[in-house]
């Protein structure tokens, strides 16, 4: 029963990428694809790759020397002993306190931002969920949420720049792609150090300000280490909870008992966030590049090679999660790997769970009816991510 395949299907919403995940975890659950990455399928597997950070590598200028300068001070592209220290730094400044303390100020955005909407039928995404991820981290960051138009201008780059390699087959080992990722990169950057440098002299309450003097061991972030940092959490942090939310509601709509059971009682509202995590992982894939020659699934996978861990495919494995295709708001344990596992474990987990959970809320409270328009066209990204662009809905409010 060998299945013949050869290319990865889009993530364009459909059914397609999901059988096909689930033929390679039966038929391929390691696969080369062509002479490019390692895909890994099975649950088991992507948790190994994970775990094991020593075997599999976060440091991209392994397979390519030009990434060596961008790469450093990237925590998500850091190995030990540099990624612990850099991880505890940020940490010290980026706590359960200080996420904690957003609540509030979350839940006035969300409010105000559902204030706003006038109309019966509104694009959900322009209302609600790309601003308000964007207000938070900027207001979390420090920088002016005035200033949101150049961040919508600088994420969209980056997404259009990944779906234009993606297209034209550039990969991180391609000889364009440093420079490409500096044009893209380097705008927004420039905008960081500026306030960066700005903080040094002068202090605020802000996570900018904490990172320029949070110390571990008598040691400092570098403005570069901050600026980078800032660069992740704006990128990382903001489109991944726009699409968490754009598919918790796709989610909750296409499930009506489920719709109406955290519209009864909002304590269901965070274990049905944790569930649209795993049946929607709103980053796909994680990347690795092996250190040594390594066997996986009982394929031998030689040293420097990319290495492409499916976190919606582990989140699908019918080996570890019961009847996996099942929405199920009330699933216990639902160990999914959404939000990978091992040391680079997201650091913004709580905080798009937390902004996950108030916006719902918000959101139900605001609309008693709130269906999504199957007539206008849903767009989605393609590649690397899931979930909607656009999220045309029909709304009556109180
Ligand atoms: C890392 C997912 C929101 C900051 C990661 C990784 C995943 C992920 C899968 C690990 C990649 C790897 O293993 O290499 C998500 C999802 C989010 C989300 C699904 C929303 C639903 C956020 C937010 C922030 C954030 C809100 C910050 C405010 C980071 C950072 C890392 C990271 C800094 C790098 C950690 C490291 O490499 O040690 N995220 N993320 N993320 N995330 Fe998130």
């Amino acid at each position: 029963t060998e299945v013949m395949i050869d290319a990865v299907p889009l993530a364009d919403g459909g059914t397609e990428l999901f059988d096909w995940m689930a033929r390679m975890r039966d038929h391929h659950p390691v696969w080369r694809e062509g002479d490019g990455a390692y895909h890994v399928f099975r649950y088991v597997d992507v948790e190994r790759v994970l775990t094991d950070h020593a075997a599999f590598s976060n440091d991209i200028s392994r397979i390519n020397p030009e990434l060596a300068e961008i790469s450093q001070g990237n925590i998500n592209s850091m190995d030990p002993p540099g990624h612990t220290k850099l991880r505890r730094l940020v940490s010290k400044a980026f706590t359960p306190r200080t996420v904690g303390a957003l609540a509030p100020r979350i839940a006035s955005l969300a409010d105000e931002l559902l204030e706003e909407v006038t109309a019966q039928e509104f694009d959900l995404v322009d209302a609600l969920t790309f601003p308000l991820p964007v207000i938070v981290i900027s207001e979390l960051l420090g920088v002016p949420a005035s200033d949101r138009h150049l961040f919508r201008t600088w994420i969209n780059r980056m997404l259009n720049a990944q779906s234009m390699t993606a297209r034209e087959g550039i990969t991180s080992e391609s000889p364009e792609y440093a420079d490409l990722l500096e044009q893209v990169t380097k705008d927004m950057a420039d905008y960081l150090l500026q306030h960066c440098r700005d903080r040094r002299l002068h202090p605020r309450d802000d996570l900018i300000s904490a990172l320029c003097t949070a110390e571990v061991d008598g040691e400092r972030l570098s403005e570069d280490e901050v600026v980078k940092f800032a660069d992740i959490v704006f990128m990382a942090g903001s489109v991944t909870t726009t699409l968490l939310l754009g598919s918790s509601v796709l989610c909750l709509d296409a499930h009506p008992e489920a719709m109406a059971a955290v519209r009864r009682d909002a304590a269901l509202i965070p274990p049905a966030i944790e569930e649209v995590l795993r049946y929607r992982a709103p980053f796909t894939t994680a990347s690795r590049i092996t250190a040594a020659e390594v066997e996986l699934g009982g394929v031998t996978i030689p040293e420097n090679r990319v290495v492409t861990p499916w976190l919606m495919s582990a989140n699908h494995d019918e080996r570890r999660i019961a009847d996996p295709g099942r929405f199920d708001i009330r699933r216990d344990p639902n160990p999914h790997l959404a939000f990978s596992h091992g040391i680079h474990f997201c650091i913004g987990a709580p905080l798009a769970r937390l902004e996950a959970k108030i916006a719902l809320e918000a959101l139900l409270r605001r609309f008693p009816s709130l269906e999504v328009d199957r007539s206008v066209e849903i767009g989605y990204h393609e590649r690397g991510m899931w979930g909607p662009k656009n999220l045309p809905v029909i709304a009556r409010p109180n």
